[in-house]
């Protein structure tokens, strides 16, 4: 028998806390064995595996959304099942079949099912599934060995303002990736070389770090944990880059925006074009959309007022609760988005 539940769901932060299980499959021997299911939070690994000395690491994030009418919808599994596979592929790491991604994430949501934060409360049950190599070696090589494992979260709001608005900073003495590197995949190694500058710009009050690409500093790239779009004269303008995650979220978002008639532009964006946008936010499944105020680049002293009548701009707010209602059942899900947990 579990014990009660006393979580003030509306109030949930942003943070990892203990649920019933998380599932596991281990790949040894060439080939993927059973789906484990496990009530501890703790792995028992060797201490020369690939992941803890050369980075061999991959993780995905998701979210699991208790719907007005009750059921429990999953926002873009496949998707998220496609770009680990990507990742694996880029770290030379066992790609994960699409379906026993799809059956461990689906599994472990329903083991948790008491998790999943009630319809209204603004929280959501964050999904993690991540790979690691397992085997030992000294020798710079890739395992032989992994394991994919998926741990479940109930969070609230990734940014404390929600959806208000966040001011973030150009720091032009950090790359986060290399040109042709590692950006484009979901791998730990980019989280830690993006900690320092994090670091920095929270402690000058901003809430993120808006990069610029590696190879010139010329053009935005992305934002910390997100990507980031703006609105130009009433396009929808993201940037393209080989150093930056496809966001699922600005994915859905381009998409959202051609339904609604909103021109997309996906292309090199030069940071003086800020001066001509109206609206700017971050984008990702942890924040959804977050709203830019301003952007100020350090090193130069200039400063990017977007949101010049301090609030959310008119289409990133309709991007937005367009989003939200689809994640929550209350909008028809034309484009197939979510999978319904039975
Ligand atoms: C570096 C980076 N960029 C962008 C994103 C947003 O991607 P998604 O919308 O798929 O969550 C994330 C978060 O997953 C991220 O870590």
């Amino acid at each position: 028998m579990k014990e009660n539940l006393n979580i003030d769901w509306s109030k949930l932060p942003f943070d990892y806390m203990r649920t019933d299980y998380n599932v596991r499959c281990y790949f040894e021997n060439g080939k993927w064995g059973d789906i484990e299911v496990s009530d501890s939070e703790n792995i028992n690994m060797h201490i020369a595996a690939t992941s803890l000395h050369y980075g061999q690491e991959i993780f995905e994030g998701l979210k699991a959304f208790r719907g007005v009418d009750g059921k429990i919808r999953i926002f873009r599994l496949h998707e998220n099942a496609m770009r680990m596979r990507e990742s694996a592929t880029g770290l030379c790491m066992e790609p994960i079949p699409v379906e026993l991604f799809e059956e461990m994430v689906l599994k472990v949501v329903k083991l948790n099912e008491r998790f999943v934060p009630p319809y209204g409360t603004g929280a959501s049950l964050y999904i993690r599934p991540l790979e690691i190599g397992m085997s030992a070696s000294v020798g710079v090589r890739k395992a032989s060995e992994y394991l994919f494992m998926v741990l479940v979260t109930p969070v609230g709001p990734y940014f404390k303002t929600g959806f208000g608005l966040t001011n973030i900073c150009i720091l032009r003495e950090f790359d986060r990736v290399a040109p042709k590197g590692t950006g484009r995949w979901k791998t730990g190694g980019n989280y830690a070389a993006g900690l320092a500058a994090g670091e920095l710009a929270h402690s000058k009050g901003y809430s993120a770090v808006l990069f610029l690409d590696p190879r010139e500093k010329k053009y935005l790239d992305e934002c910390g944990p997100a990507n980031f779009f703006a609105i130009k004269d009433g396009v929808y303008i993201t940037p393209q880059s080989e150093s930056i995650l496809p966001s699922i979220t600005n994915k859905s978002f381009m998409q959202l925006a051609e339904d609604m008639g909103i021109k997309v532009e996906q292309r090199h964006i030069p940071v003086e074009e800020l001066e001509e946008v109206q609206e700017a936010a971050a984008c990702g499944t942890a924040a959804v959309a977050s709203p830019i105020g301003e952007i100020d680049d350090i090193d130069t002293g200039h400063k990017y007022v977007i949101a010049k009548d301090g609030k959310p701009g008119p289409i990133t707010t309709r991007l937005y609760n367009s989003l939200r209602a689809i994640q929550y059942g209350e909008q028809p899900d034309v484009h197939n988005w979510c999978t319904i947990v039975e």
